[in-house]
């Protein structure tokens, strides 16, 4: 019974540092290298190899190196085969850093001083409260509800909107498609955190900005296939958004000759906003095993039907 790992060389070089410490019972393959194929139980991956069916014919556990999964190519992985996401708590602590500094630039109006600054213009307005902006996000998950937990404390006004109902303390809640207007309309600030499904895809379109009230802020740090970017630029140039700060695109880099690069209102950053860190990326896969192996259920289990 063995492992592989599907990732960077930097990576690999950490995990394998504590695969080896805590079980060196199971052999650890960095891929290509794979050992014996049928030997492989447990696959560690950001990105799957296209023919794994054939390739490992005894997998059991994918463990994704992401809190998404959507990136895993799940058409390819056979249905026996069991899809855990990555819950560790960098992760977590790196989307509240990522989306609070984004909350706090729009709301101190630090997007507006950069542009001002390269025009070499010297205007402040006065500073509104924090409690005065309406900060809605979508996706109270495993990320979600800690970012709005720490919003909440900034004295944000929050509200959470996810797709099926989900408490945090201090936070407006919305579920379903049939709340997803009335959380919009009372939404100056968005952040995009659901998973990326069918049902996800696109969902940040022309229609959706329009629910929101006039000059409102996005934030995506989603994936790319949330937003329909053909319909953003309209929605800053008519003044329907005021801002948005893009984590994630269609396709990832953007070509050079992409409009989003040079949009005065538009904020990019490169996928960057929170990522597994491998050491406790491998401590959290190292804890699901144990799990596994004494058959309890493992954290993070995706389900395939619904998707995330
Ligand atoms: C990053 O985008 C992740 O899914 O962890």
């Amino acid at each position: 019974m063995s492992i592989v790992f599907h990732h960077t060389p930097e990576r690999a070089k950490i995990w394998s540092e504590k695969f080896a410490k805590a079980r060196p019972d199971i052999p650890f393959h960095i891929w290509p290298e794979t050992g014996p194929k049928e030997d492989v139980r447990y696959l560690a991956a950001w990105k799957t190899p296209d023919d794994l069916a054939t390739l490992f014919p005894n997998l059991e556990v994918l463990f994704s190196l992401g809190a998404g999964i959507d990136q895993l190519n799940l058409a390819n992985v056979p249905p026996g085969v069991k899809i855990i996401r990555m819950v560790e708590s960098s992760l977590v602590e790196g989307m509240i850093e990522y989306v609070l500094w984004a909350v706090l630039s729009f709301h101190r109006d630090m997007f507006r001083y950069a542009r001002q600054q390269r025009e070499h213009v010297w205007d402040g307005s006065h500073n509104r409260p924090a409690k005065l902006y309406r900060v809605g996000l979508m996706g109270m998950g495993e990320l979600g509800s800690p970012v709005l937990e720490k919003l909440v404390s900034f004295g944000y006004e929050c509200r959470g909107w996810s797709r099926s109902r989900r408490e945090v303390p201090g936070v407006k809640s919305f579920a379903g498609a049939g709340e997803l207007d009335a959380f919009l309309a009372e939404t100056d600030i968005l952040v995009c955190l659901v998973p990326l499904t069918d049902a996800t895809r696109g969902i940040l379109n022309r229609s959706l900005f329009e629910k929101l009230p006039k000059g409102a802020c996005l934030i995506n740090c989603g994936r790319g296939g949330h937003l329909v970017q053909d319909d953003l630029i309209p929605a800053l140039d008519s003044g329907q958004l005021s801002q948005a700060v893009l984590d994630v695109a269609t396709p990832e880099p953007l070509p050079p000759e992409h409009p989003f690069w040079n949009h005065p209102r538009i904020f990019l950053t490169p996928h960057i906003a929170s990522a597994a860190q491998s050491d406790t990326a491998a401590e959290a896969v190292l804890a699901n095993l144990r799990r596994y192996e004494a058959g309890e259920p493992m954290t993070g289990v995706i389900d395939t039907g619904r998707g995330y």
